[in-house]
């Protein structure tokens, strides 16, 4: 057995494994799809026969508890859930680290969910079996993500196949500042070589830390808005992927034109997310947040665009779209299943078709510090329970002003300080 496999973030699986992991997803759905409805699984196999895994849910959830249970049970496996705070001793002051340890006794793997940016990375690293994260605050979403991609994959398969030679536009759109759905998925998008078009609500734009990581870490190209007109204003910004260097040259440094930019193909893609009111401020509350309907859909950009939701939808996005052909977020859900079933049986190497690949290798060289306050009020870090016995931890990700990256929210901070130690591992 390989050493466990944990999916905190996107990051923490390669490219090599998200392939994997969507063949595996395909096989089921050919083999367990009935013809009359090809993106829903029905019936049962013994893939997990045997296996337990366990549902550690803070935070309200259908889509994502419900799909994880499902996939556990048409593997063949069973499931130990909690859907409620206070039916479990999370709600008795319970830290994550004391909760994962019991927990790891009844169940094979831990699929975990809590409003505490960070707390996945606490429980990967205190459980011994697989820790799977299904949203830590606004911090990251990763199997959203992996859905996510598995709907673009399949409704443009020639992008998929070609991903060096075609481009495939996504427009992100709605609250990209505490949405974790778009965190986990910008970084997708850009390691699959997609043009992201950031579409915020007002004042709700990616956070910077994202930002800077995008430009920094995953070489997407930057319009910045100014440099945008006409047509294009509603963009807060465009990421181009690096992976074309003529593109690069075509938009540097001067005005560029849809057309041009979009490579006269339109928006291929367009991600809506709700307005995350659970998670926001007072005055973000007061945000206009616009709404996504065939009204606003009938330029020609997006005549054939996919239309994406991780759901639940609130105001955000008109029920005239579920009729028309581009809305395919209830197909978007229904892939919950198999590709979490896939997600399953790779983790824990039930399915002898594949074996995983070793983990993506380590952030070595990222010296670690210790000392410093992470400053985001909503990090694992800053909780009074788990401050008992976490301590605050950064890796030094620039020195000289420092910048620092807090190891569990991954939120930046600027400090002078020195670094103590070295580590092996984010
Ligand atoms: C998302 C979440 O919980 O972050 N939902 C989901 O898991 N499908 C999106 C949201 O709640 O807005």
């Amino acid at each position: 057995m390989s050493p466990v496999r944990d999916v905190v973030t996107i990051d923490d699986l390669s490219d090599q494994d998200i392939e994997a992991i969507f063949q595996l997803a395909d096989s089921y759905l050919e083999t367990m799809a009935p013809p009359a409805t090809p993106d829903r699984i029905r019936g049962k196999s013994a893939v997990a026969s045997g296996r337990i895994l366990a549902t550690l849910f803070a935070e309200p959830s259908t889509r994502t508890r419900f799909s994880f249970e499902s996939a556990m049970l048409r593997l063949g496996g069973q499931v130990l859930g909690s859907s409620d705070i206070a039916s479990t001793s999370f709600s008795k002051g319970e830290t994550i680290a004391d909760a994962v340890r019991v927990v790891e006794n009844y169940a094979d793997l831990i699929v975990i969910r809590s409003p505490l940016e960070g707390a996945a990375r606490v429980a990967a690293d205190f459980a011994s079996v697989p820790v799977i994260n299904a949203g830590d605050g606004s911090h990251e979403h990763p199997t959203q993500t992996l859905c996510d991609l598995y709907t673009l994959r399949r409704q443009h398969p020639e992008w998929w196949r070609d991903r060096n030679g075609r481009d495939l536009n996504v427009l992100i759109f709605g609250d990209l500042k505490n949405g974790r759905t778009i965190h986990s998925l910008v970084y997708a998008l850009a390691r699959f070589g997609a043009h992201i078009l950031a579409q915020p609500a007002p004042g709700l734009s990616l956070p910077s830390h994202v930002q800077r990581r995008l430009r920094t870490e995953y070489q997407c190209e930057l319009i910045p808005s100014k440099t945008l007109k006409g047509a294009q204003k509603g963009f807060d910004a465009v990421y181009v992927t690096n992976k074309k260097a003529h593109q690069r040259r075509l938009f540097s440094g001067r005005e560029v034109t849809v057309e041009e930019l979009l490579n006269k193909g339109g928006i291929d893609a367009f991600y809506v997310t709700r307005f995350q009111a659970e998670r926001t401020t007072p005055g973000e509350r007061e945000a206009r947040y616009p709404v996504v309907n065939t009204k606003f859909l009938k330029g020609k950009q997006y005549k054939h665009t996919s239309v994406l939701h991780p759901l639940p939808r609130v105001e955000e996005l008109g029920y005239d779209l579920d009729q028309d052909p581009r809305g395919v977020y209830f197909k978007q859900a229904a892939f919950g299943v198999p590709v979490r079933m896939a997600l399953i049986a790779y983790l824990l190497e039930l399915d002898t078709r594949v074996k995983p690949a070793p983990a993506p290798p380590p952030l070595t060289g990222l010296q670690e510090l210790k000392g410093q306050k992470c400053a985001n009020a909503r990090c694992v870090s800053n909780n009074p329970a788990e401050s008992r016995h976490l301590v605050h931890r950064f890796h030094v990700v620039v020195r000289k002003p420092h910048l620092l990256r807090c190891v569990y929210c991954e939120n930046e901070i600027e400090a002078v300080c020195k670094p103590v130690s070295r580590t092996r591992r984010l």
